[in-house]
């Protein structure tokens, strides 16, 4: 459990969740419950064969003191193409965010101050009872919150330290990357775990046939500013999962006028650009991590890039303080992003 005050990550929920169950072809009423363990036979399949998908988005007090989801409804049409890939049926977007504004009003009184958000986590998974390999014919669905605080909370204030990870992939082009399963987290911890060992806070993952090509990170996605211009990896191939924040920070930059390219990046660009001092920032972004800035990536024990500066850099710290007053309601909201919860 974290500090009284200050939360950390993924361990402080609130009382209830939203809960539905699927059989004979359709859902059932998605209903505000209390906070409580599942009751599942061991045979039941997403045990065994890991039919599971999930989302995460967070909820921001506003300056007048009520709160907002961040384009939820992004989330839950990825949650639907998610379903889709690893044959689960979709939920219904409108009925399922009015049972998510239902949930936080229900437990409104666990709402945090800024810097601290709800964090929603909702959650699919196959509960036929039968050991087969076969789409389950039954489904839970449920939303849970959490509190949350910084995700890399206590890390150096330069941002992280990472390692392209050259042996393990995390996806690979007709796989699940696109999909937010569990399956793709839990093929990720190895190289996680190796990577931690030997002092890195994270892998970069690199496309799986010839592990050159920059793809995304273990929860997020990565982003360079090569000379002016903002770079990230295309999503071409299916085997990077389509951040909610990527498309956000590329709508930002881009209506500030900034040139954005979505486009594979190869760690030999990566390297050549940094010899010459074009490769000037690179940061992770996603919905837990909003944008943190990247100290130093190694790749086959070599510097492609290294910020060695005391600060993140400018358009690091520009973006992510442009999205936060976004979503905190510090800013006018242009592009109708926020969705205020009835409370
Ligand atoms: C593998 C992966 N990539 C990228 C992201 C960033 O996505 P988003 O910005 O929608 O949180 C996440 C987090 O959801 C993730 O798990």
């Amino acid at each position: 459990m974290a500090e009284k005050g200050k939360p950390g990550f993924g361990a402080d929920f609130t009382p209830h969740m939203a809960l539905q169950h699927y059989q004979d072809g359709a859902w059932g009423p998605l209903e505000i419950v209390p906070f409580a363990p599942f009751s599942l036979s061991p045979s039941t399949v997403v045990f065994h064969y890991g039919q599971e998908i999930f989302e995460g988005f967070k909820a921001y007090r506003q300056p007048d003191g009520s709160v907002c989801l961040f384009r939820p409804e992004q989330n839950l049409k990825r949650l639907n193409n998610s379903a889709e890939r690893l044959c689960m049926p979709k939920v219904d977007i409108d009925a399922t965010l009015q049972a998510i504004d239902k949930l936080i009003a229900t437990d409104r009184a666990t709402i945090p101050d800024r810097p601290n958000t709800l964090y929603l986590r909702p959650c699919m998974f196959g509960t036929d009872t039968v050991i087969k390999v076969n789409p389950s014919g039954t489904y839970i669905f449920s939303v849970m919150i959490c509190v949350v605080g910084d995700y890399f909370g206590g890390a150096d204030p330069r941002g992280v330290r990472l390692r392209t990870e050259t042996e393990y992939t995390r996806a690979a082009p007709g796989g699940t990357g696109f999909a937010k399963c569990g399956g793709n987290y839990a093929a990720s911890l190895a190289a996680q775990g190796r990577a931690a060992k030997d002092g890195f806070d994270q892998v970069v993952w690199l496309d799986a046939k010839t592990h050159e090509y920059v793809e995304e990170m273990g929860g997020m996605n990565i982003m360079f500013v090569i000379g002016e211009t903002l770079v990230t990896p295309a999503l071409g191939s299916g085997t990077i999962l389509p951040g909610v924040t990527r498309d956000s920070l590329l709508t930002l930059a881009k209506s500030q006028g900034r040139k954005v390219e979505e486009r594979d990046v190869s760690c030999s660009e990566l390297r050549e650009a940094f010899r010459k001092g074009m490769l000037k920032e690179t940061f992770a972004c996603g919905t837990a991590a909003v944008v943190t800035p990247i100290r130093e990536i190694v790749h086959k024990g070599e510097l492609l890039y290294q910020n060695s500066g005391e600060k993140p850099g400018p358009v690091t710290t520009g973006l992510r303080q442009q999205l936060m007053d976004l979503q905190f309601g510090l800013a006018p909201d242009p592009f109708g992003w926020r969705r205020k919860v009835p409370l």
